[in-house]
């Protein structure tokens, strides 16, 4: 991972403006799991730490412009940029990180470049799905997945395929992998907004819902609700929720055991994962990880 580390600063170096590296510094990395997948499949090749560092990038991006559109305080458990330095930064910050991945995006090969690029139109449109979806409440289980799958997993679905022909690997199988890694592994963090603490979250807990979104236990718990409790849940929605409110919904996902819906479902995505994926040991264990991570 040094090495990607490495061509991330130097990427940022080559912008050639102080203020862009004094302020990506503030960034904290985050777990780098797309870089980690993209120098498992394509352990051998020379190119590998660069398209992890372009991928790297464009995820930092896409976070830099949903903090602002979030209007998030915080990210990865630091200040976020729009919350110290204002929206307007944020969002060029993001423009810069993104326009200089594309530079570096060319001179690989026309597939893996479309591959890449391709799947930034997905995330965008995901990203607009979810702030569609967030003006009213959701119920519809396969709407949610669809923008989980365009705003969550495409990138990282397009991290395992293209390094997949960069390795000269299987491309379908590291596609699947891809896919159901990044959808459960969006899962997993939609469960962990509500059973962890705002210490250990980086952020509030059970913020999802506050910001309007209806993530998979909250679409789960509306169907085993009566009516009168499921216009109480609808109420709640988009609000900052008070102790009491919050308390509710958890004791009612715990009765309904929600959460444990959720997580077999995430888990079933992440053994079809492994199932595309048996012969390779360590993508396995990312999954494994994956599945078991408190945070
Ligand atoms: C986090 O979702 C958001 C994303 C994974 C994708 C955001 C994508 C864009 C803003 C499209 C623009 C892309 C580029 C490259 C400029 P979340 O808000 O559910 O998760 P969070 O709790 O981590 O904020
Ligand atoms: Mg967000």
């Amino acid at each position: 991972m040094q090495r990607v580390e490495s061509e991330i600063a130097r990427l940022i170096d080559e912008c050639e403006y102080d203020e862009v590296t004094r302020l990506f510094k503030t960034l904290s990395g985050g777990k780098r799991l797309r870089a980690k997948l993209i120098l498992k499949i394509a352990s051998n090749h020379k190119s590998a730490p660069k398209l992890a560092a372009i991928v790297e990038l464009i995820h930092a991006a896409s976070l830099l412009h949903d903090d602002v559109i979030d209007e998030a305080k915080t990210r990865r458990g630091v200040t976020s940029v729009n919350a110290t330095e204002g929206s307007k930064i944020s969002i060029m910050l993001g423009d810069i990180l993104y326009s200089k991945a594309f530079t570096e995006l060319v001179d690989f090969d026309k597939e893996i470049a479309k591959t890449v690029a391709a799947s930034v139109t997905s995330l965008s449109k995901g990203e607009m799905l979810d702030v569609k979806m967030a003006k009213s409440f959701n119920d519809d289980e396969e709407k949610y997945l669809d923008m989980l799958y365009l705003k969550t997993a495409t990138l990282i679905e397009a991290a395992a395929k293209a390094s997949a022909i960069l390795a000269g690997k299987d491309i379908t199988s590291h596609a699947i992998y891809g896919k159901n890694l990044g959808l459960s592994f969006q899962i997993i963090d939609d469960i962990l907004d509500i059973t962890g603490d705002s210490k250990t979250l980086g952020k509030p807990a059970l913020s999802d819902y506050a910001e309007g979104k209806c993530t998979l236990p909250y679409i789960y718990l509306y169907k085993f609700l009566n009516d009168e409790d499921k216009e109480k849940l609808k109420n709640m929605h988009a609000k900052e929720l008070s102790n009491e409110n919050s308390m509710w919904i958890r004791e009612k996902m715990n009765q309904h055991k929600t959460i444990e819906k959720s997580f077999e479902f995430a888990l079933k995505l992440s053994n079809e994962a492994k199932d595309a994926m048996i012969e390779d040991i360590e993508l396995v264990s990312i999954l494994d990880t994956m599945i078991k991570r408190s945070f």
